[in-house]
């Protein structure tokens, strides 16, 4: 090696060794620098734990040796070195009680993180909740190095989570929380007393899967139009089924669940049971019918006397309002001691129509016989109900007997048949018992009435026999045929009725016909039998008859109606008539009528003074009369229907 070699090599060694210092150099500065970053890093890291308000810290896995703590821990930043217990009260130091799981060495077993809650319980009356965290840091060899512990007290939190945790549990409603498709997510433990279910049973169903099918389709529909807008509901009704299969009626108040997007992603609510509520409505809104129908029965017996019409609403009441599928009302006939059927209602056959059944014998006659109301649970089970063959084709199941008591007597029993069990409660009874009632009186009224209208029916008839009398005496005196006074006031009542005279007008018109001449009563023989033309002085007495038929039946009440036609027959429509000169309308209808038919029938018949006339002439005669004597509608209405009025002689001169 010369020495040029050598030089060159030294120069290239110094220029190795300057690189080489320079290099040194330039790390120690980057050391120099990456010290002060990492310093400047811990004390950025320090700030960052000490701004934590609970307590942090990190300690050595080996032998629990605090590395660093921030403020918030009661060793403080103290840098000494510490052991991580005596950070802790010593009562509470996670290792010394006993049953405490000390997170720190769960972390070093483990090598995971551990979370435990534990009670902070050495300050009187100030029990605290702790949660501490735990935390591994790993060396390269993934063993436990280092480890973190984080403390936090959650008493507040704790606190209102119970809270909000008890008023869930422990309120008499059911809280739940579904999802977009109206499945469970959430049940208050309160489902089971509610539905039956435990909660857990609900997660995943749909909150439809609770109802029965029908409920269920319209609860859909319903939700769906809410939920569409997302909107809040309250008190929706619906009935639900209790895992046991009884129906139960909830009302239903939710919330939406908007996610951050406004996006419905479920709904939030309660479920209120609001079945004794809903029972105790339909019992309110069942209590009112009933009294609605009592009075309905009230005002049928007030409104109509008929018997059969009043039984027949209360049947239909029975069967309406106590929900039975069959009814009847038998009457008790004092004098043969039975029951017959008067109405009824719900039967298949007609097997009970017929019935008529010894009192003591047979339920209803028990029930009558014993005045107290028969029950039968099961009529196959009981062999006292062989009234027809056909009773087993209606299958009934349950009877009821209710005697009918008006004024303390028995006057017929209520029947009620049911074609399965009836369980019926003390409301359902009573009111069974009121309408047996109502029946009652429905029947004494209607006995009443029919005794009242029996005897009102016995005196009219007693009083038309008498007219009857006094005409046939009229018709004798004046030497007319037999069947006169009947002939006019048949034809007479014809001609009304085809005038549109109806009703009690009718029976007016009849009578008054009869009577006509009553009046005549009071005109001497020599004036009334004269064979020839009357005098004036004779006139003018014959001319009293209308007055005297007045003057001897407006006494009588009964006849004050049928006066017209006694009073008023002669008089002229053109006022020239008699007794009291009366024109036109001022003479009444009836009257009208009649002047026609007794001309026409004086007429036709042989008279003392006269022989009849032919019928051409009578007709004649009666068309002169029309306008100035007689009423041009009757006449018209007389000729139009001539041949039928006249036509109907068995009827004529029959005897009414
Ligand atoms: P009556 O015999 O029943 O007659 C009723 C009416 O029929 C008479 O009412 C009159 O409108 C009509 N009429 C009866 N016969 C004749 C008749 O021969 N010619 C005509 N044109 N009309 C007749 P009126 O006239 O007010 O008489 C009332 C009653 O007076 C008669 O009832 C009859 O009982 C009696 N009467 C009338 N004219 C005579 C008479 O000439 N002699 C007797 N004895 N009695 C007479
Ligand atoms: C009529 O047939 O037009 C009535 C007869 C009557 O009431 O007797
Ligand atoms: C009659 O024919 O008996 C009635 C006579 C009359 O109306 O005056
Ligand atoms: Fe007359
Ligand atoms: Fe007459």
């Amino acid at each position: 090696m010369n020495r040029d070699t050598l030089e060159k090599k030294l120069e290239r060694e110094k220029q190795k060794n300057e690189i080489l210092e320079n290099m040194i150099e330039g790390k120690t500065r980057n050391i120099y620098f990456e010290k002060e970053k990492f310093r400047e890093q811990s004390e950025f890291l320090k700030k960052v734990i000490d701004s934590v308000p609970h307590p942090f810290f990190v300690v050595n896995a080996d032998d629990y040796s605090i590395i660093m703590a921030n403020s918030s821990t009661h060793a403080g930043t103290s840098s000494k070195k510490i052991h991580c217990y005596e950070v802790m009260h010593h009562k509470t130091a996670p290792c010394i009680n006993e049953g405490y799981l000390c997170p720190l060495a769960e972390v070093k077993r483990t090598k995971k993180p551990v979370t435990v809650e534990h009670v902070h319980s050495d300050i009187p009356n100030n029990t605290r909740l702790i949660q501490v965290f735990g935390y591994p840091i790993l060396d390269n060899n993934g063993d436990v190095a280092q480890m973190i512990e984080y403390t936090m007290d959650i008493t507040e939190q704790k606190e209102s989570l119970d809270r909000f945790k008890a008023m869930t549990e422990n309120t008499s409603d059911w809280i739940w929380e579904v999802d977009e498709n109206a499945a469970y997510t959430y049940a208050s433990p309160r489902v089971k007393d509610l539905l039956g279910y435990e909660p857990e049973e609900l997660i995943g169903r749909t909150l439809f899967d609770l109802m029965p099918p029908e409920e269920a389709e319209r609860v859909a529909k319903e939700f769906g139009r809410i939920a569409k807008d997302g909107m809040p509901f309250s008190r929706l009704e619906n009935t639900n089924l209790h895992k046991d299969g009884h129906h139960v009626v909830l009302e239903t108040s939710g919330v939406p669940i908007l996610d951050a997007n406004k996006h419905l992603r479920g709904y939030r609510g309660i479920d209120r049971d609001i079945t004794v509520r809903k029972e105790i409505e339909e019992r309110n809104r069942c209590q009112l019918q009933r009294l609605t129908a009592l009075r309905k029965i009230d005002m049928t017996i007030t409104a109509s006397l008929d018997q059969h019409v009043t039984l027949n609403v209360i049947i239909n009441e029975v069967i309406g309002q106590l929900k039975v599928d069959a009814a009847d009302i038998l009457l008790y006939k004092p004098v043969l001691q039975t029951l017959e059927y008067a109405a009824g209602s719900g039967f298949r056959t007609q097997a009970l129509q017929y019935s008529r059944l010894k009192v003591g014998e047979s339920y209803a006659g028990q029930a009558a016989s014993e005045r107290c109301v028969v029950h039968i649970p099961d009529l196959h089970k009981a062999d006292g109900f062989r009234r027809s063959v056909y009773m087993t084709e209606e299958n009934f199941i349950s009877y009821y007997g209710v005697p009918l008591i008006a004024k303390g007597n028995v006057t017929g029993v209520l029947e009620v048949f049911h074609r399965s069990a009836l369980e019926p409660d003390d409301e359902w009874l009573g009111f069974l018992e009121s309408l047996a009632g109502q029946a009652a009186i429905a029947i004494d009224s209607a006995a009443l009435f029919e005794g009242m209208q029996r005897s009102n029916l016995a005196l009219i008839t007693a009083y038309d026999a008498t007219i009857e009398g006094w005409s046939r005496a009229l018709d004798l005196r004046d030497k007319e045929t037999e069947g006169h006074s009947h002939r006019v006031t048949e034809l007479t009542v014809r001609i009304a009725h085809a005038m549109g005279i109806r009703g009690a007008e009718q029976v007016h018109i009849r009578r008054g016909a009869l009577l006509h001449d009553i009046g005549k009563m009071g005109i001497p023989d020599r004036i009334l039998l004269k064979p020839g033309p009357l005098n004036e002085e004779e006139w003018e007495i014959m001319r009293k008859h209308p007055v005297f038929a007045y003057e001897m039946l407006s006494p009588i009440d009964y006849l004050r109606p049928a006066l017209d036609i006694p009073y008023c027959h002669h008089e002229k429509m053109d006022g020239t008539g008699y007794p009291r000169g009366l024109k036109g309308e001022q003479i009444p209808l009836s009257a009208r009528i009649f002047a026609v038919v007794d001309i026409l029938d004086a007429l036709s018949s042989d008279r003392p003074y006269r022989p009849a006339w032919p019928n051409e002439k009578v007709l004649e005669h009666i068309r002169s009369l029309t306008g100035g004597h007689l009423d041009p509608n009757v006449v018209e209405t007389f000729l139009e229907n001539e041949k039928d009025l006249l036509s109907l002689p068995v009827l004529c001169y029959s005897k009414a």
